[in-house]
């Protein structure tokens, strides 16, 4: 017996994980940059949790989430979410047949793989609510579907557009979402090659013709998924997570700090981070470096703390600063 056949697993594992790592290059072929939020995407995925997407309109947003679909070879809708949107047309309703005198249901766009809830604060709290239910407890992506959230705006964007007409996300629903990817502007050279590819014929609605190919498969993520469970986390670690929550909470710029559901979250994405980096433990870097993207959103400055122009990056930035590394 080959050593291969002998141990699938460590095997299908560096295969996975290379395939995942692939994943990266080749929604850049249709995305310029955005690299961070790539990776941010497919963290979420190993870690199972779900994604707010924001950024201003036209960064590609739409076009990340499509070309990661493609690459991972999974389905993926989009909704675009309205304040007369009802939860039968995401969740799929009981259709009547007259001929055979039954009722059959119809799935909605949320029986996917990846789901693009866009602009989901334009819709009213009655249908956020029974969605983000349902998302919660869809534990696996595969067998129901992975939703990704587009904001219209930031949590306590100072200056919003098109604030009117949005309902924004309370801090328990906010909560809910494993992390938040932001998109940014492009760097004045990544515009230029994003001229470029579209002066050579880019089309961002043939994918296949930008080159961008299934290079992983569901499969991979639950491999992956499997893997990170083996990644070691030590004691210290563990408690610099908490705390650093704990610093949150005691900050005075805050009126809520990190809840025991974003500890959890951050250690769950860390295990990812560093599954995807090849380790199968846990480091303070980790931490370090999912902590804005897993924390930022479930922090609540007080009003005072606004207005002296505090940011919730600036006070998670001190915690970071104040709280003792691990050795
Ligand atoms: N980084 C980028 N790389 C490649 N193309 C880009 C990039 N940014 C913008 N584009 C171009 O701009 C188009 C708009 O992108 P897309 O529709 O995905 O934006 P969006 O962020 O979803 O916008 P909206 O907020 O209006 O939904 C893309 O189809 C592409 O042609
Ligand atoms: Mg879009």
């Amino acid at each position: 017996m080959t050593e291969q056949q002998q141990s699938p697993e460590p095997y299908d594992a560096d295969r996975a994980r290379t395939a995942l790592n692939q994943v990266r290059t080749e929604v850049a072929k249709s995305v310029v940059g955005q690299d961070a939020a790539v990776t941010g995407l497919i963290v979420a995925l190993l870690t199972g949790g779900h994604v707010l997407l924001e950024g201003v309109p036209g960064v590609a947003k739409t076009l990340l989430v499509r070309s990661l679909a493609a690459a991972l070879d999974v389905k993926t809708t989009r909704v675009q979410f309205t304040p007369d949107l009802m939860p039968g047309d995401i969740t799929g309703s009981l259709i009547y047949k007259s001929d055979s005198n039954e009722f059959t249901f119809r799935p909605g766009p949320i029986f996917t793989n990846l789901m693009l809830a866009d602009e989901i604060n334009r819709t009213p709290p009655r249908l956020k609510a029974p969605c983000l239910k349902r998302w919660k407890s869809d534990t696996s992506p595969w067998t129901a579907s992975h939703v990704i959230c587009r904001l219209l705006h930031g949590c306590g964007h100072p200056n919003p557009v098109e604030y009117e007409g949005t309902y924004p996300l309370p801090e328990a629903q906010l909560d809910r979402f494993l992390l938040k990817v932001i998109l940014p502007l492009p760097s004045r050279d990544d515009e230029v090659k994003v001229l470029q590819r579209h002066a050579a014929g880019f089309n961002p609605r043939d994918l296949a013709g930008a080159g961008v190919r299934a290079v992983a498969s569901p499969a991979d993520i639950e491999i992956g998924r499997r893997q990170i469970q083996k990644v070691e986390v030590s004691t210290a670690i563990m408690t610099y997570v908490v705390d650093l929550a704990q610093a949150t909470r005691n900050s005075p710029s805050l009126q809520l700090g990190v809840s025991p559901r974003g500890t959890t979250a951050l250690l769950g994405a860390a295990k990812a981070w560093a599954w995807l980096n090849g380790r199968n433990f846990v480091t303070p870097d980790d931490i370090k470096a999912l902590a804005p993207a897993c924390w930022a959103h479930r922090l609540s400055l007080r009003p005072e703390a606004e207005l002296e122009g505090v940011s919730v990056h600036s006070v998670l930035g001190s915690a970071l600063n104040s709280v003792a590394v691990p050795r």
